[in-house]
């Protein structure tokens, strides 16, 4: 889904800025845009940072739930 809708950035897109060391609003918003127009994307913005710096790689891998409970 659309996060920042000023500059076009998905979800998935600040994921993978995560999973390249992005950890700071401030370094998403000068790696994609993201939260530098209007701001209303920064506090979903951070919070999909933040899932994604306590989610290791190997959580994500396995996105049913029934998996990740299995693992
Ligand atoms: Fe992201 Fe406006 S929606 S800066």
């Amino acid at each position: 889904m659309y996060v920042c809708l000023c500059h076009g950035v998905t979800d998935r897109q600040i994921r993978i800025a995560a999973a390249n060391g992005c950890t700071t609003l401030e370094d998403l918003g000068a790696l994609t845009g993201t939260g530098t127009g209007c701001g209303g994307c920064a506090q979903v913005a951070e919070a999909i940072l933040g899932e994604a710096a306590v989610r290791p790689a190997a959580a994500r891998a396995l996105p049913l739930p029934m998996f990740a409970q299995a693992a």
